[in-house]
């Protein structure tokens, strides 16, 4: 299991959650070097978040959620109601950082739902009260994420190959990750798992973040170009797709990183199940279909200029969005902390909900 600890709320003084600070990886510096940012403003939270400093549905969900008590520990608020301001505040510009992944606005919502309903204690109270919330939230993800390693595991034989996209493992959540968990608790249980690694045009966060920490746990790994999925899957040597996800419609329609649409309509191609892993925080089942999902999109920059090398002619226009959506009747199952919820999707979420 990776030992990492991805974001982690850091007190200022040994016996006292308040004044504290966030603790986290700079992901934009994987692999080439592990480095830890202390972050202590709600400012440099947001361009953590919008620089992909931390990424991945579930961790920039704790990020938000600890953004808030930063903003609300240096608030200088008299009463709890201008508190209150602060928070909602806060929780508007941290909204601004980051479209697709619902995690982020289900943990604002929890921050401003706690500021609210206890407007009425003495400010530190609240602050308290705040940075509580937000640990709260960083430790459930973990066990969620836990119990989807253990519900993922179940799928997966001794010796079988799986094929992922993009990072969802401990990097972007709290712990152990989603689409990675049950291969850490499979290996955790003495099964061995071959991970082939999508590299994840244009940021790599499959050959930057996901090889780098699977490696690390000591699970066998293949990094492979993006398109060379089907090539791999018509070979053979794919018997399951796991992936994580940002946001899961109603209908089981599901935002996940650019490119997961395909690597589902290649997995149906091949006969190969295709499962999504994702906590019921990455739910959003007041939207009917993947169709209201907003997707972001990216800098040109980064398909043009990756990584700081020319790739393509100056001035070439450029469409990138980050994330597609995948319907959901090319998904096998969507793995939860609750279980495992097979179609028809719409049934089976709605009946969880
Ligand atoms: O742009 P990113 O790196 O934040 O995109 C991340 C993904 O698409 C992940 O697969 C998703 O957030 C699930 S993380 C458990």
């Amino acid at each position: 299991m990776t030992p990492i600890r991805t974001i982690e709320w850091t007190v200022d003084k040994a016996d006292r959650l308040v004044p504290g600070h966030v603790r986290m990886i700079d992901q934009t510096l994987l692999p080439g070097e592990l480095v830890f940012l202390e972050i202590r403003d709600v400012r440099d939270m947001w361009k953590a978040v919008k620089t992909l400093k931390v990424r991945g549905a579930p961790a920039i969900g704790v990020a938000a959620a600890m953004g808030v008590v930063l903003a609300a520990q240096s608030a200088g608020a008299q009463t709890g109601a201008e508190l209150v301001e602060e928070v909602n505040r806060a929780a508007d510009y941290l909204a601004t950082s980051r479209p697709t992944a619902v995690n982020l606005f289900w943990a604002l919502d929890r921050m401003r739902t706690l500021a609210q309903r206890n407007a009425h204690l003495p400010v530190a109270d609240l602050v308290l009260a705040l940075a509580r919330e937000a640990v709260r939230i960083f430790e459930e993800d973990v066990g969620m994420c836990r119990a989807i390693g253990r519900y993922g595991a179940d799928l997966l034989r001794d010796g079988q190959a799986i094929l992922t996209h993009c990072n969802a493992g401990g990097l972007a959540t709290t712990r152990y990750g989603t689409a990675l968990a049950p291969v850490y608790v499979a290996h955790e249980q003495g099964k061995r798992i071959h991970v082939y690694v999508d590299e994840t045009r244009p940021l790599l966060q499959g050959a930057r973040l996901t090889a780098w920490e699977l490696m690390r746990a000591g699970i066998e790994t293949t990094l492979i170009c993006d398109n060379t999925a089907a090539f791999v899957m018509k070979q053979g040597l794919i018997d399951a797709v796991l992936v994580g996800a940002d946001r899961i419609a109603a209908n089981g329609d599901t935002a996940n990183k650019i490119g997961t649409y395909g690597v589902a309509l290649l997995a149906k191609a091949h006969d190969i199940p295709f499962y999504v892993l994702a906590p019921t925080s990455t739910f959003d089942l007041s939207l009917r279909s993947g169709d209201e999902i907003p997707i972001e999109e990216r800098d040109p920059g980064e398909v043009t200029n990756g990584f700081g090398k020319p790739t393509a002619p100056a001035g070439v226009p450029v469409y990138s969005p980050a994330f597609d959506v995948t319907p959901g009747g090319l998904i096998s199952a969507i793995i939860c902390e609750k279980g495992v919820l097979r179609p028809p999707l719409e049934d089976s979420l709605r009946l969880m909900s």
